[in-house]
């Protein structure tokens, strides 16, 4: 083909199955009436929904009427008639627009691509419609998000104005990371301990440390939690959206706050004196006591009792077993019940409560994990770690959605760019999440049915603000809402590009914050003697992170691409001609990481002077140009700039390696930013 044909000329996004333009226009005025039939209460609500947005998003105020349209002017209207489930057909003509689905979910999403059509150009007031035929349904039964309200909380109007964003793009599922090890965010009437003693924490560092409130002397505390009530209304809020809640209730790990709250239920020598202020893999698991088990299924009635889900999401990853090893009633109880190892004893675990699960009728979706030590017979497996987990399951015969790490997790940067929100440190962009194949290679088509959608994982240990939030999510999610709508064949990645912009300018006439869709890649300073930690290369990658400083409290904060097993910088190829100094803004981070074993495997180069240094070399094995004393840096919680003198290196351009001296892995130093000097300049 020489020209290619857009997915949606009309700007639907996700694009639709089947989408052919006719001849004229729809006009949609102030007088245009929306029409269901009479006692349809779910097509009344897709019509006011669709009022709703049309009057927010163009000043439009339609009529919704029940029964037989009005005589007087061209109608949109909802009708009864296959096909059904979320599949819809929608014809737009000068003489009418309708929308036809038996499926109440079919309606709903009709419903939306009106709008999408209506707000394909921008502005207020009357719409043309270009006629068109459009035949649609998903492609994937799941197309999900995860948001993480454990890490960071985020307000109930937050997560509402989240699910109305991700309804509006014909995504069904909102994965709610509700506990984790650093927050409880969902009372628990049974358990009030789990959100008075769970819900808040101190975060990391002297910044935060130092923070008191006036009111207790104490360091403040972030965070929050989800009243039932509350959880209810977002709840019904989904539902009225076609959003199906999947909450996220993690076990046996991620279990710090709980433990914190209910020591009693802990395992090993060792108890959490609260929610965690570190990131990573944290050692506290549930023990294996009746007791235990007891409690879990209380929490999972008043669960299943605020969410209607037919799956419920127990976790079950990241569980490190150091303390069941070390805990002797663990031990006992694992060979009381013959079973060899602790992956096994998960295996038991997780089992367990699938059972109790079924019983109530739900079914257990839960991390790649849940594969190891023999996977329960009813469980979905929740792919993270690429697409392994997917694969295996489907050969196993058991359900899978695809939430592949890195690609579909979107706390990874978007770009290079310093001006990136805090995030992990991997670039994962737009295009890349676009062309991510969902489907493990290797699969019969019989074993492809097992792989029931796709999810993006917006968790949220380093996006602090709401605003923060909007511009990783978007519109990367937009790109997850194609993959898991459109057929594979429409996909078409330019014209993705034209309809996300679309959707982002939809986004904003609604009064929404909306990220760019294209976003430079690395973008230098028009000085070339000056980079930014996140304008030069890191020496490694394995755990790298774009970190925000713990300080100011309040106030901008910088921010620092690193490693944080390897705090070490390399501008390659820097022209060293004339330079006689460096310039050096550091910073220091509370390192706030749990990393098990691989804590001690980092290396830290000593240092001369008892605070350390700032080393600058030729090569990172190479002869030392400068040493910048860290002691002048020590006493500030922000951004220090030092200097020093460069030994005159042979010239050219040389491969300079920054790297800090320290005894501690606490703080954790890190470049901001360095400029080479042409001339030496003292303090
Ligand atoms: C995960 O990222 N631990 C599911």
């Amino acid at each position: 083909m020489l020209f290619a044909v857009p997915a949606s000329a009309s700007g639907l996004l996700p694009a639709p199955a089947v989408e052919q333009p006719r001849s004229g226009e729809f006009q949609l005025t102030g007088r245009t009436a929306i029409v269901v039939p009479a006692g349809d209460a779910q097509a009344l609500s897709s019509a006011r929904y669709l009022a709703d947005l049309l009057a927010r998003s163009r000043g439009l105020k339609l009529k919704v009427v029940e029964g037989a349209a009005p005589a007087n002017a061209p109608a949109i209207e909802l009708r009864r008639g296959s096909p059904g489930g979320e599949a819809y057909v929608l014809d737009a003509s000068p003489s009418g627009l309708t929308i036809q689905s038996d499926g109440d979910a079919g309606l709903f999403y009709g419903a939306v691509s009106v709008w999408q059509l209506a707000t394909a150009a921008p502005g207020k007031g009357p719409a043309a419609i270009p006629a068109v035929h459009v035949e649609d349904a998903p492609r994937f039964a799941w197309r999900g998000v995860l948001l993480d309200s454990a890490r960071n909380f985020r307000s109930p109007a937050f997560v509402e104005a989240f699910i109305d964003r991700m309804a509006r793009a014909k995504l069904n599922v909102l994965q709610w990371h509700l506990v984790d090890d650093q927050g409880w965010r969902l009372e628990i009437k049974k358990y009030p301990r789990l959100t008075e003693v769970g819900a808040l924490r101190v975060p990391a560092g002297p910044a935060a440390a130092a923070d008191l409130d006036p009111a207790t002397h104490q360091p403040r505390r972030v965070g929050g939690f989800y009243t039932q009530d509350q959880v209810r209304e977002i709840v019904a809020y989904a539902a009225a959206r076609h959003v199906t809640i999947v909450p996220e209730i993690e076990m046996p790990g991620h279990a710090t706050a709980a433990i914190a709250a209910y020591p009693q239920f802990g395992a090993g020598p060792e108890r959490p004196q609260g929610p965690s202020s570190d990131w990573g893999v944290h050692t506290s698991l549930y023990n294996v006591d009746d007791a235990t088990f007891g409690f879990l299924e209380d929490v999972l009635t008043e669960v299943m009792d605020l969410f209607p889900s037919r799956y419920i999401h127990v976790g079950g990853d990241e569980a490190a077993k150091a303390s069941w090893k070390a805990d002797p009633a663990v031990q006992a109880r694992m060979r009381a019940l013959w079973i060899g190892d602790e992956d096994a004893l998960q295996g038991w675990f997780i089992g367990r409560i699938e059972q109790f699960l079924k019983a109530h009728g739900r079914k257990l979706v839960g991390w790649d994990e849940i594969l190891q030590g023999g996977v329960s017979p009813g469980a979905t497996v929740m792919s993270w770690r690429g697409l392994d987990g997917a694969l295996v399951a489907a050969k196993l015969n058991h359900d899978a959605i695809v939430a592949a790490a890195p690609v579909y997790y979107f706390d990874n940067r978007q770009a290079g760019d310093p001006d990136q929100p805090p995030g992990r440190g991997k670039v994962v962009t737009l295009r890349d999440v676009y062309a991510y194949d969902p489907l493990p290679p290797g699969l019969t088509a019989l074993e492809q049915r097992h792989v029931l959608g796709v999810q993006g994982q917006v968790w949220s240990e380093h996006i602090r603000t709401d605003e923060r939030l909007w511009t990783m999510a978007f519109p990367r999610t937009l790109a997850i809402a194609e993959t898991g709508w459109s057929p594979a064949g429409r996909k078409d990645w330019s014209g993705f590009v034209a309809r996300a912009k679309l959707q982002s300018a939809r986004d904003r006439a609604l009064g929404e914050p909306s990220g760019p869709v294209e976003i430079p890649g690395l973008v230098f300073p028009a000085d070339e003697r000056v980079r930014t930690s996140q304008q030069l290369n890191l020496c490694s990658a394995k755990i790298a992170l774009n970190l925000e400083d713990d300080a100011p409290v309040r106030g901008p904060r910088a921010r620092f691409l690193v490693d944080i097993t390897n705090p070490c910088w390399i501008w390659p190829r820097a022209d060293l001609a004339g330079v006689t100094a460096i310039e050096a803004s550091v910073g220091q981070l509370p390192f706030n990481f749990q990393l098990g074993a691989d804590r001690d495997k980092i290396r830290l180069r000593p240092p001369v002077t008892p605070s350390g240094e700032l080393e600058v070399r030729d090569g990172c094995t190479g002869p030392l140009l400068a040493s910048l004393p860290l002691a002048a840096a020590l006493a500030s919680q922000g951004v220090t700039t030092l200097h020093a003198p460069l030994a005159a290196a042979t010239p050219g351009r040389h491969d300079l390696c920054f790297t800090f001296t320290q005894k501690t892995l606490d703080p954790l130093w890190v470049l901001d930013r360095v400029r080479l000097e042409a001339s030496p300049r003292g303090h």
